[in-house]
């Protein structure tokens, strides 16, 4: 709980007279979506920092690696000294907890009892059914490491912050960049991602060797730092271990907002609500924005779950 910024990545490059600059125009703005992303909903753009890049900005969907920024920010007379980015992984499989209550709701599903409201029926329109029917493909390897797609954001991402700031990502600046990473694999597995998105800006079209065959070196793990909420003392004591500090979380999950969304979960699914256990409700409302990404069955399920949630 409480656990929000998984984040991995530090990045920093700095020029020999470099002060601060930290600027991250595109990845922070919000917008409408387009419905042309089979994959994205409405919804999509409102999973905060577990949001795709490109449902915050739907112009990626066209050029993934065209750099784009607001024009009110860095014009002319703003000369960029130095770029620090907190990166969230790339796109991942569920972790392998998130694995089992899947299956958890998928088996609840699946032993619903029949004809409760004429399921087969060609005119019923049972999300319920639709979704034990839905295969559940994930395996417990997957155990929450990157997929190709996550890959695929490091690369982009890279090549449009080296667009975006030439100066910065000069090749003589190269040496410069730093990389830190938390020792999770899909972390060390973006930063990886990454570095070889960065070759392609300074060696276009020759294939990147191993990071660690890098001039900047491969990303170098610090758990201190990337997932302080694991070691810092203060933040365990007066924080994680202190239900003074998360009263309201829990105040949350056992409030009445919670309990009316497990009541309308519930009911649409028509399953009875004490099947629902807590746990399981909860994960329906946290897990889903990451994974959401991935494929229909969350998004299917999730969206419906965060809609109702958005119209209480
Ligand atoms: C626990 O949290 C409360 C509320 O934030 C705070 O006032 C208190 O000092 C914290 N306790 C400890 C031991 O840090």
């Amino acid at each position: 709980m409480l656990r929000g910024p998984r984040r991995l990545l530090w990045v920093s490059v700095r020029p020999a007279a470099a002060l601060a600059a930290a600027l991250l125009p595109s990845l922070v703005r919000c917008s409408i979506l387009e419905p042309r992303d089979p994959v994205a909903s409405v919804l999509s753009p409102y999973f905060g920092t577990k949001t795709r890049y490109e449902d915050v900005n739907p112009g990626l969907l066209s050029g993934p690696q065209a750099p784009w920024r607001d024009p009110e920010l860095l014009e002319g007379a703003c000369t960029p000294v130095q770029l620090v980015a907190l990166i969230r992984h790339g796109t991942r499989y569920p972790t392998a907890k998130q694995i089992r209550k899947l299956r958890q709701l998928h088996a609840l599903l699946q032993a619903r009892g029949p004809g409760d409201d004429g399921v087969g029926s060609a005119s019923s329109r049972d999300l319920g059914a639709a979704l034990a029917d839905w295969p559940l493909w994930y395996a417990d390897w997957m155990d929450g490491q990157l997929v190709e797609k996550g890959r695929q954001d490091m690369r982009q991402l890279a090549l449009r912050l080296a667009s975006l700031f030439p100066s910065l990502f000069s090749p003589e600046n190269y040496g410069r960049l730093q990389l830190i990473t938390s020792s999770k694999h899909r972390c060390v597995d973006s930063g990886a991602a990454f570095l070889q998105g960065l070759w392609q800006h300074y060696h276009p079209g020759l294939p990147p060797p191993d990071v660690e065959d890098m001039e900047c070196g491969p990303p170098k793990i610090n758990d201190k730092l990337m997932r302080f909420f694991d070691h810092c003392e203060k933040f365990l004591a007066e924080v994680e271990r202190n239900a003074t500090a998360l009263y309201h979380v829990e105040a949350f999950k056992t409030g009445p907002e919670m309990q009316n969304i497990l009541q309308k979960v519930a009911s649409t699914l028509k399953v009875p609500v004490n099947d629902l256990n807590a746990g399981l409700s909860q994960f329906l409302l946290q897990s889903s924005s990451s994974l959401v990404m991935q494929r229909p069955f969350f998004h299917c399920f999730l969206s419906w779950a965060t809609s109702k949630t958005r119209n209480l």
